[in-house]
């Protein structure tokens, strides 16, 4: 088969590979040249693709800036981010342009399918009108489905194959369409009866977890207040064979999906009088975080006899997640404003971002960023860090993830 790929991030790029390596020829599209030219080069910039991998199958992806390319190809995915505004409400405006500029060399018999993460009605109320100015109709001339992304940065255990697929088509036929093109790269394919379903699946599956994680930080910061050790709460608590699933607590929710998606339901919620309170709630909690995060720093200090102002303070950490690259929202950008508001002097290591530009601060290399740092705080378990180290070199630890539970040292607080 041929198939377009419009967005070449997180999601379009792994995409592109794994259709590549079943034999499909495939046409990536981005409107940043410079991702372009690395996997023309065969380059890659995103973790889950080594560049070796990449470069096995590069013959059989054309990386382009052009919609003309994509005339020729058998289905189109479209993988553009979908941010919100500064009013935090849903911004369309990549998808609304990746479509207007697919109408314009859409062809007849051509499958689309969206990707992106968007509240319920976007393909039906946005797309279908946007690709039918080709003059084609959807569901008749062309098919149109959504199907959810669901990878997950530094994830190894699940793969794109491994992870099942929900498809909703406008018709049956589009996702008859849709399920046999995933199932040339997924085990398993699911399908649901509608567009709708298929993209408020994909919001329910990251508010559980932005609740859940919402949930799990207010009792952690209960427990600070009774002196409680939330670890060993979680451990007790996650025993329970049945009707228990284990969330731990930590700095807050960054990446693309958790501090956006649920907002995007909220807000068309609101079109139908509803206000989602758990979705809002679970945003404010987790939003919290960080200040508290800072509040335990200075605390910690505090108890060492140190003020924060003029003390070097050492994240360990920056990005969102452990194993990736992706600062996007990280609550660790918000700590280091805070530690810097109060005058801290702050620095970092982060093997996965070389720099912080928005802080003006590069990656100082392990071990020596903790010579003379007065507090380390672990805010991202990268995997490979020697924690044991940290704890020995550093007079305060403050651990947000609790990666230090093995070491018993007073000089560790723990979230
Ligand atoms: N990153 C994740 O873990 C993840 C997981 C599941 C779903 N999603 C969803 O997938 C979508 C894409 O996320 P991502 O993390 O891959 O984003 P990303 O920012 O990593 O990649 C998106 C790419 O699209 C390109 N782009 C922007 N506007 C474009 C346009 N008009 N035409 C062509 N290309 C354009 C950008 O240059 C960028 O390379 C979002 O809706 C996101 O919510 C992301």
């Amino acid at each position: 088969m041929s198939i377009g790929i419009i967005g070449l991030g997180y999601v379009g790029l792994p995409l592109a590979v794994a259709f590549a390596e079943t034999g499909d020829d495939v046409v990536g599209l981005d409107v940043d040249p410079r991702k372009v030219e690395a996997i023309g080069a065969g380059e890659s910039y995103v973790e889950d693709i080594s560049s070796e991998r990449l470069s096995t199958v590069r013959e059989r992806i054309t990386a382009t800036t052009s919609y003309d390319d994509l005339a020729a190809v058998e289905a189109v995915l479209i993988c553009v981010p979908t941010p919100l505004t500064a009013n935090r409400e849903p911004d369309l405006g990549p998808l609304r342009d990746a479509a207007r500029r697919l109408a314009g060399v859409l062809r007849a018999g051509q499958l689309v399918v969206l990707e992106s993460t968007t509240y319920p009605g976007t393909t039906r109320e946005q797309l279908v009108p946007l690709l039918e100015e080709s003059g084609l109709g959807a569901g008749r001339d062309f098919q149109l489905a959504f199907s959810p992304e669901r990878v997950d940065p530094g994830r190894t255990d699940f793969t794109l194959r491994t992870t099942p697929k929900v498809v909703g088509g406008l018709t049956e036929a589009c996702t008859d369409r849709a399920v046999a093109l995933y199932e040339r790269v997924c085990d398993h394919v699911v399908r649901v009866g509608t567009p709708e379903a298929a993209e408020m699946s994909k919001l329910l599956e990251n508010i559980f977890r932005s609740v859940n994680i919402a949930l799990v930080n207010e009792l952690t910061i209960l427990a600070d207040r009774m002196g409680i050790d939330i670890w060993e709460v979680i451990d007790a608590a996650a025993t329970k064979p049945y009707g228990f699933m284990r969330f731990d607590p930590g700095p807050g929710m960054g990446g693309h999906c958790l501090p956006v998606d649920p907002f995007y339901l909220s807000w068309r919620a609101r079109e139908f009088d509803l206000t989602t309170e758990f979705i809002e709630l679970a945003g404010r909690m987790n939003q919290q975080m960080p200040y508290h995060c800072v509040e335990r720093i200075v605390r910690a200090l505090n108890e060492a006899g140190k003020p924060v102002r003029g003390m070097r303070v050492v994240l360990l950490g920056v990005s969102y997640k452990a194993g990736v690259g992706d600062v996007r929202e990280s609550p660790a950008l918000k700590i280091a404003t805070l530690l810097a508001e109060r005058g801290a002097r702050v620095a970092y290591h982060d093997p996965y971002v070389p720099e912080l530009p928005s802080h003006d601060l590069r990656s100082a290399p392990f071990p020596e960023v903790l010579d003379g740092a007065d507090a380390a705080v672990i805010v991202t378990a990268h995997p490979g860090m020697d924690w044991e180290q940290v704890v020995r070199r550093v007079p305060t630890v403050v651990d947000l993830r609790g990666v230090t539970r093995a070491i018993h040292a007073d000089s560790v607080t723990r979230l």
